[in-house]
């Protein structure tokens, strides 16, 4: 079975990458230019930036993305809120593009990038006062240990927010290769009725869930068809996810489709 880092790590070209945003965007790229390698969740900048808004709701001062990948969301959260921010992640070679991203973007707020298991989060009790999941709970088989994790290190009066993929009402009709697993060995998907039984299991509430699938379906009908009729952009997502990419967006497709998977926002205190 490949482990998760295996599987976010094997198709990177870095090199490749940052030779093309130096030449291409000499002062530096903007969060849009980043968008088609460091935002590897369904909806794209678009879901990011409703996310942002939500810190902004909440004044949150210390904030932690667990699962960050290429670090895309607290770029893109920075621009409009004045934060401490922390990425972690267990791929140490996406932490790493990460880093370099911050440098290349030229990003103004405080930044640390650690590399870690979301699991076993090595802070201190109580450090942040907001964490955000983005399409990383789906990867984690040992959710109870995640949401007390988070329980330990958030502030008494501070939130987790997870924007996430779950099963829907047809999960057997379920697609691989899919962007965050190219078997079901890697894909940890659970329903709503299982999130929120998990979420009050360890004495944390929902103060809201959306359903933000029908959107989500809209942004990948419009990304099969970018690809279709415009020119590449100066970087691309399978420079992360290797040639599989083009068919791990298809199947997303159609697994919104059929019901396969739904994406939701949980806003937990
Ligand atoms: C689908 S990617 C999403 C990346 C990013 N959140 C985004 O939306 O662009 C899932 C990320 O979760 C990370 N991940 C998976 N399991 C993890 C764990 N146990 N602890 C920390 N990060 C993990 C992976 O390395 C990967 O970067």
């Amino acid at each position: 079975m490949p482990s998760v880092d295996k599987h976010y790590s094997q198709s990177l070209q870095l090199d490749e990458i940052l030779k093309r945003l130096n030449e291409a965007y000499p002062d530096g790229p903007n969060v849009y230019q980043l968008a088609p390698i460091d935002q590897l969740h369904i909806g794209g900048i678009k879901a990011s930036e409703k996310l942002a808004k939500r810190l902004s709701e909440f004044k949150a001062s210390k904030v932690l993305d667990i699962g960050s990948g290429l670090g895309g969301l607290l770029r893109v959260c920075s621009q409009q809120h004045q934060a401490i921010y922390v990425s972690l992640d267990i791929t140490h070679e996406l932490s790493c593009i990460n880093q370099q991203l911050n440098k290349l973007s030229k990003t103004n707020c405080p930044s640390m990038v650690v590399t870690g298991n979301g699991q076993q989060l090595p802070f201190p009790d109580q450090s942040f006062d907001l964490i955000i999941m983005q399409h990383s709970l789906l990867n984690m088989p040992d959710k109870r240990a995640v949401l007390n994790e988070c329980k330990r290190i958030l502030s008494p009066d501070g939130h987790l927010i997870l924007h996430e993929v779950l099963t829907g009402k047809n999960s057997d009709e379920m697609l691989f290769p899919v962007p965050w697993a190219s078997t079901s060995d890697l894909s940890h998907l659970i329903s709503s009725a299982e999130i929120r039984a998990l979420i009050s299991s360890v004495s944390m509430k929902i103060q809201s869930m959306q359903d933000w699938s029908a959107e989500a379906l809209s942004w990948r009908a419009r990304q099969t068809s970018k690809q279709q009729t415009l020119h590449a952009p100066v970087v691309t997502p399978g420079m992360i996810l290797g040639s599989d990419f083009a068919l791990m967006g298809k199947n997303v497709q159609s697994n919104l489709e059929n019901r396969a998977i739904e994406i939701v926002e949980v806003v937990i205190s």
